[in-house]
């Protein structure tokens, strides 16, 4: 058997995917909201029986367990197929040395791992590390931490990881490709020089890229600078720590989101280790849904400039829309996490866990701002916190802050739902013509919908067989204008299916996604018993019949307008319009 047949018999779809989203029982499948796309309503479904999925929704898209897999982490099929085999417990035996693509990436790793050992091993037991050593030490950073998280140090000089990683047998393309070494006009040379070094694991532990910092802080170079954008590393999907503080996250009920390197190890050194940082940058989309997995809560520790800044406007409003409990700490002191821990730990503990519901912080900086009884400020404030408010789309929530902002500026809760009311008209004018196009709804017959349904009925009904007898009885099977379809029912009556779980073997690779689809489809409602069964296998057969009738009669009509033997077609029409009426 193939690796991945064996694997897909060993993990359970339901339960695999399950550790992703929560999966609802309806009938014979599960169903969640995507976990690919922000949506209300659940059009994600799971089939237990088939160990497939697919989204109804705006993905459009499905699969099995390696392409689920695959999706939703960002890797490539031998990843995939590495990880599950691991799971299944079972060695793969095929090899990837045709995949050009996953090689690449797998030397890239190499590269990066090779590397986070040569700057840990030059940080800890190099005379050349002493001052970077000295200066952790200074910063209070104990050994287990910097083993625990592979700190190193890059020693000045312009080539030495370079020559390095190309006595270990990679190309000098390869290693720029890595982000570790710049191109340059002359010589390629290092790119991180003379710094402390952060390695980058992703979530999974693999290590993407790197993060150097100076000793010394001067106005000629970055504080920070880190690996750019490669196959590897993409800053908006990075959260630093996350390798090792997940399990924490997921225990503590909350994830505490800060700025920096050093904030996360000063807070785990102080015993909060459900930390991650964003590295100085906005919270994307990706990062969100990526801690989506572990905590339905967020704690952000950061420098936002939530009343005038987009990016932070942004981030909080994706963090709503994914369901996310916001709340914010206020530091006692200090200007990060890291400087507050060391002035005051217990202080700043208590404000993490102290730290207060978005909407209030939100609220109450601007009360802070501005004099809430004068009518201008009053309505400075408005102004402020409505963006946020109006996106609230819980509604007991949205409520709850509506009334809490009329008290507080002491006008008429009317008055503030019209100006939420207003200022939603407002940016629906501004954004008309805007840069996000509604997709395009590219409209499908109805013969095909209504043929497609079809085939859900007979492929989900529990007599497969005896309703494509009928099928064939109502409809000459030429009126049936897919040749999916078409070939699907010739493909089940001819081998005889009476389980549709064992179809993947008839299936020819073309016809597998429309089969899948026509497979999940929600017909619930009328599989539940065999009369509303049949009355709807009935129904569509009747629809199918008449489009198939009044195509004919168009076609006649066409020609009589032609006037080409005219009376032949008048009897034609007459004895059509006769079937169309005795139809039901
Ligand atoms: N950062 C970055 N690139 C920069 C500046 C900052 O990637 N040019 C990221 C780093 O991850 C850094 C974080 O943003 O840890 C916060 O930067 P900053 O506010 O400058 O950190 P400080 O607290 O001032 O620096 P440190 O704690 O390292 O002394
Ligand atoms: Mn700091």
């Amino acid at each position: 058997m193939k690796d991945t047949e064996t694997i897909k018999e060993k993990i359970d779809i339901v339960s695999f995917i399950s550790e992703y989203v929560p999966l609802k029982k309806t009938g014979r499948n599960f169903i969640a909201r995507c976990p690919f796309h922000a949506e209300k309503t659940p059009s994600f479904v799971v089939s237990a029986d088939r160990q497939i999925w697919r989204c109804f929704g705006a993905c459009n898209e499905g699969g099995d367990i390696f392409t689920f897999l695959m999706k939703i982490e960002h890797i490539e099929f031998p990843e995939a197929l590495k990880e599950l085999g691991k799971r299944a417990g079972i060695t793969i035996n095929q090899s990837f040395t045709a995949d050009p693509k996953w090689q690449v990436k797998e030397r890239l790793f190499e590269i990066n791992h090779l590397a986070s050992e040569y700057y840990h091993y030059l940080l800890t037991s190099h005379a050349v590390g002493i001052h970077a050593r000295e200066y952790l030490a200074a910063r209070g950073l104990h050994e287990r931490l910097i083993k625990h998280f592979m700190i190193g140090y890059a020693p000045a000089g312009w080539n030495n990881v370079t020559t390095f990683l190309q006595k270990k047998g990679y190309s000098t393309e390869e290693i720029i490709q890595s982000g570790l070494t710049i191109s340059g006009n002359a010589r390629p040379y290092d790119r991180f020089r003379g710094r402390v070094m952060f390695t980058l694991h992703n979530h999974r532990g693999d290590i993407v890229g790197f993060s150097g910092r100076v000793l010394t802080e001067t106005e000629r170079v970055a504080k920070y600078i880190n690996t750019p954008e490669t196959l590897l590393y993409h800053k908006g999907k990075l959260l630093y720590g996350l390798n090792v503080t997940r399990e924490a996250i997921g225990k503590s009920g909350y994830v505490l989101i800060c700025e920096g390197e050093f904030d996360v190890l000063s807070a785990y050194q102080h015993g909060i280790t459900n930390v991650v940082a964003i590295k100085g940058t906005a919270l994307t989309e990706d990062q969100l849904r990526l801690l989506k997995r572990y905590t339905s809560e967020i704690r952000l520790c950061l420098d936002m400039d939530l009343a005038g800044d987009v990016a932070s406007r942004r981030s909080i409003e994706l963090a709503e829309q994914l369901e996310f409990a916001i709340r914010v700490v206020q530091l006692p002191t200090g200007k990060d996490l890291d400087e507050a821990l060391k002035t005051d730990q217990f202080a700043t503990k208590k404000a993490i866990e102290h730290a207060v519901a978005i909407y209030d912080f939100i609220l109450d900086s601007a009360l802070g701002r501005h004099d809430a009884t004068e009518p201008f400020s009053k309505k400075r404030v408005a102004d402020e916190v409505l963006p946020y408010f109006e996106r609230i789309s819980n509604p007991i929530l949205h409520n709850h802050y509506v009334k809490k902002l009329a008290v507080a500026i002491r006008v008429s809760e009317s008055s503030i739902e019209e100006a939420l009311t207003r200022s939603a008209k407002m940016r629906v004018i501004r954004s008309s013509g805007a840069t996000l196009p509604e997709p395009v709804q590219t409209r499908t017959p109805r013969q095909t919908l209504l043929e497609e349904y079809l085939l859900s009925l007979i492929i989900q009904s529990t007599k497969p067989l005896l309703y494509l007898q009928i099928v064939a009885q109502t409809l000459t099977i030429e009126v049936i204008r897919s040749n999916a379809v078409r070939k699907l029912f010739s493909i089940i009556n001819e081998k005889q299916l009476v389980d549709m779980k064992s179809v993947d073997q008839f299936l020819p690779q073309e016809l597998v996604d429309i089969f899948n689809k026509a497979y999940l489809r929600n017909i619930e409602s009328v599989t539940r018993d065999a009369s509303t069964f049949e009355k709807e296998l009935k129904q569509v057969l009747v629809a199918l019949k008449r489009l198939e009738l009044r195509r004919k009669l168009g076609e006649v009509a066409t020609k009589l307008k032609q006037e080409e033997a005219i009376e032949t077609l008048n009897t034609q029409f007459r004895s059509i319009s006769e079937q169309l009426k005795t139809l039901h």
